[in-house]
């Protein structure tokens, strides 16, 4: 038997989703050139120096071909304004931008003009772990565009950053 076989997936999956996070959407070229974007919670700052960020795909992605051939990525940090993106990089099927805007920086990745923040980046490693890849990347550049209210999500759900109370 091994350790893992005592772990019911949907109580590690609860678990999991109570780890409040913000949301990105990461973007990418898919093979014949075009924009895509998914979106994505796992986003998480690595490394200063070098400057390394990394995100995690599941296996099952209907994405997961582009994103293995491609070595550009896009990390956009998503405000409260654009849980509409969330939502259409989340549902499963189509994930071209359309004619939603970007903007290009450093590298062929598009930048999603209003996120709070972007990290324009080129894949450093890929990291095979269980079922999802870990995308390790360097960031070529990065900049903070807004200073609005973040998207957040907690427990399956979009939730609001509550004011700070002093104590
Ligand atoms: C808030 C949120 C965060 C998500 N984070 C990830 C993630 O970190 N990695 C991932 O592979 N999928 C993540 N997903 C799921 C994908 O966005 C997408 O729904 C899933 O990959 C199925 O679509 P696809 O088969 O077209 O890729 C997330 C979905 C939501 C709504």
């Amino acid at each position: 038997m091994k350790d893992s076989d005592s772990i019911d997936p949907k109580a590690l999956r609860r678990a999991f989703s109570c780890f409040a996070t913000g949301v990105t959407v990461v973007t990418t070229r898919n093979r014949a050139g075009g924009p895509i974007g998914l979106t994505m919670n796992s986003f998480t700052s690595v490394s200063l120096d070098p400057p390394l960020i990394l995100f995690s795909l599941g296996k099952k992605s209907e994405q997961y071909e582009d994103f293995m051939a491609a070595d550009e990525f896009g990390v956009n940090v998503l405000c409260e304004e654009q849980v509409g993106l969330s939502g259409r990089f989340s549902t499963p099927g189509d994930k071209s931008f359309g004619d939603i805007p970007f903007e290009l920086w450093k590298t062929s990745a598009p930048i999603i003009p209003g996120a709070l923040a972007a990290f324009d980046c080129r894949i450093d490693q890929r990291v095979d772990a269980g079922d999802h890849i870990l995308f390790i990347c360097r960031v070529l550049h990065t900049a903070v565009v807004s200073e609005a209210a973040p998207l957040l999500f907690h427990r399956s759900s979009y939730v609001r950053l509550e004011p700070q109370v002093d104590a």
